[in-house]
């Protein structure tokens, strides 16, 4: 099974994937994660791929596909797609991965949210360089202060949360978005809830999805 997790920055992909993980099994495709964690290697690319994210642009579809092909090895796994696909070239390049491996998407979560309520919580995020657990200085604070409280290592502001890359990822949001959400309710597959009420309750209308999707 693969459910696609969709929607902008900030509005609560990550932290509802940890929820699903936790609760449900799911194997986790961050390619937010997954890029951040070439980025900082030695990786021939990681420059390059540091001012993309920095600057709040997108990285390359190629770049994106080989690193979740790879990922999606499993037919028998129960995958959830955090941040991806986010360009109709991704969209159309999943189906040829899925296809190949006989596999296919259930569903499209899309979690919807004013662009104030975003500023809001990027500003105030902060995440564990080691397991990447999400808190925020407002809603879910850390209780000693920039430190993890489940495994203890540094928390860290992300390096695109500052206004000018928000800014720009928002933007790209509005532009590629809608395309996408397009193809996915012409299959019939997508599902749109808010993701501006507590964690708990947007937890509780993604349970009651998933209910009804295998
Ligand atoms: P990525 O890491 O995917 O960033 P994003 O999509 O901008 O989303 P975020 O991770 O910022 O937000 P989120 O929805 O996960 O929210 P979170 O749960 O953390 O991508 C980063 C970059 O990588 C891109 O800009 C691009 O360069 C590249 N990239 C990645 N995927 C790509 C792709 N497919 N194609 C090309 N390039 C790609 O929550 C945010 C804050 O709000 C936290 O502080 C949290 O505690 C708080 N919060 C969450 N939910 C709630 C709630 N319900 N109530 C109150 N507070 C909440
Ligand atoms: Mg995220």
């Amino acid at each position: 099974m693969v459910v696609l997790l969709m929607g902008p920055p900030g509005c609560g992909k990550g932290t509802q994937a940890k929820l699903l993980v936790e609760k449900h099994g799911f194997s986790h495709i961050s390619t937010g994660d997954l890029i951040r964690a070439e980025a900082y290697s030695q990786s021939d690319r990681a420059r390059d791929l540091r001012e993309t994210i920095d600057q709040g642009n997108l990285v390359s579809d190629e770049i994106i596909l080989d690193l979740v092909s790879e990922k999606l090895s499993n037919p028998q796994k129960a995958y959830l797609c955090d941040g991806f696909p986010r360009t109709l070239s991704q969209v159309y390049g999943l189906d040829t991965v899925l296809c190949n491996k006989s596999m296919r998407i259930s569903a499209v979560v899309h979690f919807h949210i004013p662009d104030d309520l975003i500023i809001e919580r990027l500003s105030g995020r902060l995440s564990c360089v080691q397991c990447k657990a999400i808190y925020n200085l407002l809603y879910n604070p850390p209780t000693n202060n920039l430190i993890c409280d489940a495994c203890g290592a540094n928390l860290l502001q992300r390096s695109d949360d500052e206004p000018a890359a928000i800014r720009k990822r928002l933007t790209l949001h509005h532009e590629k978005s809608a395309p996408i959400l397009a193809v996915y309710e012409g299959r019939g597959i997508l599902h749109t809830i808010s993701g501006a009420p507590s964690p708990e309750a947007v937890f509780g209308a993604l349970e009651k999805i998933l209910k009804n999707t295998h």
